[in-house]
This record gives C-alpha cells, structure tokens and sequence, in this order.
C-alpha cells in the first residue's frame, strides 16, 4: 500500500492493476486455475444440457451479474483525472498544511459530475456540476468537494433528502431524467426561497457549461485556516480556470445532448491526451475569525450566500494540472470517494449546518456504495503515506493485519507512541468556542434574506446574460403542469427583479405579480458576469 502502486502523477500503474487479475500468460480461473476453454459451457454432450458442475461457467456469469454497483445517490455521471496541485506557499501565513507549502507538489485526482442525472445521462444538461479534488497530501488525504456554483438550495442538511427527491425524476414515470424542469423541483424551490440564489445560477448560463475545463469550482462553505502559530482565518475555497468561463448557450446544449451525450467527459479525456492540460487555480476569499463569523454583514455559516469578490478579493495559493486520464474507470472515477472530513492539520470546519450535516452523510452513503467499510483500502482512494489505524475486519477487508492489540495504549504490541508526544504532525481541532446555548432547531435571523443575493446576481449580468436566464426560467417552468407552482415561481422572480418577472410572465402567458419583499439595495458585482472573459491567445 503506498506509492510504488502509482505513476508521479497518481495514476494507477501496470502492475497494480494486473498484479490483482492480470498477471501470468495464461488464462486462469479467479483461483489461478489454468483453463483451455472460455468459450464453451461443459455439456452432457454436444447437444445435451449444461452440467451445474461447471464451475468457470458459474464463477464467468456469477461475477458477470455483479459486475454492476449502485451508483452514486447524487453525482452519479462523472468524469475523472489525474494531476497534480503546485502550491505558491502565499497560504503558508494562513495555514500550516504542507501540500500549500512553496512549488510543494500533490498528486490529485480531480472527478466533475453532473447532480441530478443517473450514471447514463447526458452531460450537457441544465444543471449544478461537482468539483471534487483529492489531495494525496504528506499528512492525509484532504477532499475539496465542491460545485461550480457558489451556493447551495439548502441552509441545513436535514432538507437534502427534500431537495433531492424534489429534483430526482417523478417517482411515477421517472421523468425528466436530467433536466430540473418539473413540478417538484419548481414546487420545492418555490417554498423553500432560500433556494432562489442557487436556482438563479442554474438558469443562468452557468448551469450550461462549455467544458468541464473551462468552469469555476467552488467549496461553497467558510472553513477556517489554521497557521503554524494556530492562529485562524475564516476562508472561502475557489477554483479559477485558466481557460476562463464559458458557456453553451441553449441550443447547443440540447443539439450537443442529442448528438454526443459524452461532450464533456470525451472533451476533458481528449484534451488531457492531446496534451493540453487543463489548469486551475486555487485562491482564498479571507475574513477574519470573529465570533460573529460574519463579514460586511454576510452570514459566513450561510451557504446560500456569496461575498463578492469586490468585497474580499480571491487570493492565489496553488496551481492544478490535470495530465493524465484514468486507465480504468470503474477503479478509479467510480469507486472514489470524497469526503469534505477529510482534512489534513491547517484546515478544519465550521459551524454552518450544511456542511456539519455532510461530515456524516458521505462516509454514510459509501459504506452501502462500496460494499462495506474497507474502501479506503481501494487504490483510488489509498492516501500515498503509510496508515496504522485500529479499523480491523469487515466487508472487503483486503488488509492482512499484525499484532493481536489493536486498542491503544497497550502493553502486548510492543508499546505505542499514541500517547507520548501524539501532537507531533496530528490532526488537532481548532478548540473554537461553542457558545453556551439551549437546543433549538431554528435558524439564525442573518439567515432569512432570500433575495438581496439574487438580485445582486440578476443585477450583475449582461443584458445577454439577462435574455439567456428570462428564456431558461421561461423554458423550464412552462414544463410544469400545475399553474400554481408557476405562479408562485412568478411571485420568487418578483421579489428578484420586477424586469426579470414580467419576462418569465409574459412568456408563460399570465399575470406578473407584484413583489412581496423589499431586497437590501445592492450594488452589480463585474465578477459574476461570463461575459467579458476572453480565450486565452493560444
Ligand atoms: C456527492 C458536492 C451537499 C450528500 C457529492 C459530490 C460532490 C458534492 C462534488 C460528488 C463526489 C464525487 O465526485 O464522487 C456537494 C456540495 C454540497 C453538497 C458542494 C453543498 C455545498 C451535500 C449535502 C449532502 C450531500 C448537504 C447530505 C447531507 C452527498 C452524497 C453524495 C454526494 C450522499 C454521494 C457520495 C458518494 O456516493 O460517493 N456532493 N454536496 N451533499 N453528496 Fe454532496
């Protein structure tokens, strides 16, 4: 376990992947047993019945029925690649983990997704697109796992069950497969408004993109930096691609869906081979650890909410290429698995409930994914340093280990340095205050502003920008059946923007209503918009 079993850049080598199935000349059972026929199931003669006794036959189409595992809950279609991430070392002031460290080289390995679609779906859909980076770092594997949209349609993960059972396919007829446009979504988004900044950012031209190469990413929550000196900063993760943003615009979405439903898994792996490697950069929004954990008046625990860059500009800390595709994609993309707890000493969480409610939800979700508890084990997943941990047993376990004393301290295995000087390189949480309190399920007042944000957005984009989002509002709410979830989608655009509610209005063909909120004035942030971001000259 550990390095030997990879390239530089992380990816699997040869030999790990036929030392397991593919070693030898000849062809063997899953025991080593040599065989002289595949092709031909043993018979009580040729013309006679298949004998059960026929064990090739039974383990070939045995293994065959299982070949398939459930797929991902959400982020089911994915795209995957190997790189590696270069830090400038402008973070080492904010944080003390090592991979950040000046021209200190990791090797990642980088999965985009689509959300709502199934492993078989098209890649050009409306939708949110994951970002999910994999640090094989000195000190621990560290998972980013973000989006390419900065917020989410929910404030606490109690409600991501509701919203994705809102935007999966009608339990009915499972229909549409990939797109958000129906009843439920609409009903759901509608009621719960703290969704109306996330849903804006999807009918907008970044629910569209050109490329996985050319997306933002984003890690959406506030974490918080932790220095050599342990003193702490509240951060914002961003992903800025080299490329620049760009977009499809409708049309060749839907052309693109049709023609070559793998657009962008085929445009990421095409591009890697030809050698034109996609880049990254990694920056930081800063803010200061206060108890608030607000900023300009911004909830940092709302992952509903942006600060603007013109507020807290992104600070450059590292570079990501992505130089090498998979060599296998059931091993690699489909059994990864990322973890937002899974940090290394530097960074740590904060308080907001959605990320809290994601620390327990992923390793949840893959112990039944990927058959039990071992999968750290695979060697997508195996950080690149040596592990000594007390996990024994279970599904799949693959680990032959030794000693008989697998609790701490004890006194048969030799002893244990876990509790004499244990602080040397650990994990250790910030000791962050929680401040005295009585249980409540409520949210915090700061969290009940559900459209300054999004008028903000609307206000920032370019009338093209502006046409594109009143036509895919339009487009997709004209696909719900129940005129009263589309009127109350009229009342969220009203409390958005007047404009924004009388084009959706008269497209749909009934009445704009007048707004019901009054959103804080805000002023256009350049930032948000696409449109101004060139190709690069080469
Ligand atoms: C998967 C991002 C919120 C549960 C993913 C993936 C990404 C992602 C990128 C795909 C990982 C991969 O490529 O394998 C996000 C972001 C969120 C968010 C940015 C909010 C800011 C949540 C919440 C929950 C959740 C609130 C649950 C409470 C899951 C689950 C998976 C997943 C169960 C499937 C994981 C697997 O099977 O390996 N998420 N997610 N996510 N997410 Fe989230």
């Amino acid at each position: 376990r550990g390095p030997e079993t990879y390239s530089p850049t992380g990816q699997l080598t040869g030999t790990a992947q036929k030392e397991v199935a593919q070693g030898g000349e000849r062809l063997t059972t899953a025991q080593g047993t040599r065989l002289y026929d595949t092709n031909h199931s043993l018979k009580a003669g040729p013309r006679g019945p298949v004998l059960l006794q026929d064990h090739h036959l039974r383990e070939k189409i045995t293994h065959f029925d299982h070949e398939r595992i459930p797929e991902r809950v959400v982020h089911a279609r994915g795209a995957a690649a190997h790189g590696v991430f270069q830090g400038y070392g402008s973070a080492a002031r904010l944080s003390k983990a090592a991979f950040l460290g000046k021209d200190v080289e990791t090797p990642v390995f980088v999965r985009f997704s689509t959300v709502l679609g199934s492993r078989g779906s098209a890649d050009t859909v409306r939708d949110t697109r994951g970002f999910a980076t994999k640090f094989y770092t000195s000190e621990g594997v560290f998972d980013l796992v973000g989006n390419n949209i900065p917020v989410f349609f929910i404030q606490d993960a109690i409600k991501f069950p509701d919203v994705i059972h809102a935007g999966k396919p009608h339990p009915d007829r499972e229909i549409p497969q990939a797109q958000s446009a129906h009843d439920t979504f609409w009903d759901f988004v509608t009621l719960h408004t703290e969704a109306t900044h996330h849903t804006l950012w999807n009918m907008s031209d970044r629910g569209i993109p050109r490329s996985y190469r050319m997306m933002e990413g984003f890690g959406v929550h506030t974490f918080r930096l932790v220095n050599a000196d342990g003193g702490t900063t509240l951060v914002k993760f961003h992903w800025k691609p080299k490329l620049g943003v760009h977009s499809l615009v409708w049309e060749e979405a839907q052309i693109t869906c049709g023609m070559d439903p793998d657009f962008h898994r085929r445009d990421l792996a095409d591009a890697i081979e030809a050698g034109a490697f996609p880049q990254w950069e990694l920056g930081v929004q800063t803010f200061p650890d206060t108890e608030e954990q607000m900023f300009e008046g911004i909830d940092l625990l709302d992952p509903t909410k942006i600060v603007p860059e013109e507020l807290a500009p992104v600070q450059p800390i590292g570079l990501l290429t992505l130089n090498a595709n998979p060599s296998n994609y059931f091993a690699e993309t489909e059994q990864v698995a990322f973890h937002v707890g899974h940090l290394v000493p530097g960074i740590d969480v904060t308080n907001d409930p959605l990320l809290q409610g994601r620390l327990f939800s992923y390793l949840d979700t893959q112990i039944s994914r990927l058959g039990g508890p071992n999968f750290a084990q695979l060697p997508i997943n195996r950080t690149h340093i040596p592990v000594n941990d007390m996990l024994r047993d279970g599904m799949h376990q693959t680990a032959v280990h030794r000693g008989v004393a697998p609790y701490r301290p004890n006194s048969l295995d030799g002893g244990c340095p876990f509790l004499a000087g244990a602080d040397t390189g650990a994990y250790i949480e910030v000791p962050a205050e929680v401040p005295a309190a009585r249980k409540v399920r409520e949210a915090p007042a700061s969290f009940d502003d559900h459209f300054s944000q999004p008028r903000l957005f609307w206000l920032s984009m370019t009338p093209t920008e502006r046409e594109h989002i009143a036509a895919a509002y339009t487009f997709e709410l004209s696909k719900c059946w129940e005129t009263a979830i589309k009127e109350r989608a009229l009342l969220v655009l009203a409390n958005i923007d007047a404009e924004l509610c009388a084009q959706v209005a008269a497209g749909l063909g009934l009445p704009a209503p007048e707004a019901t909120v009054r959103p804080a004035a805000v002023e256009p942030s350049p930032a948000l918009s696409q449109l101004g971001q060139t190709w690069p000259a080469d």
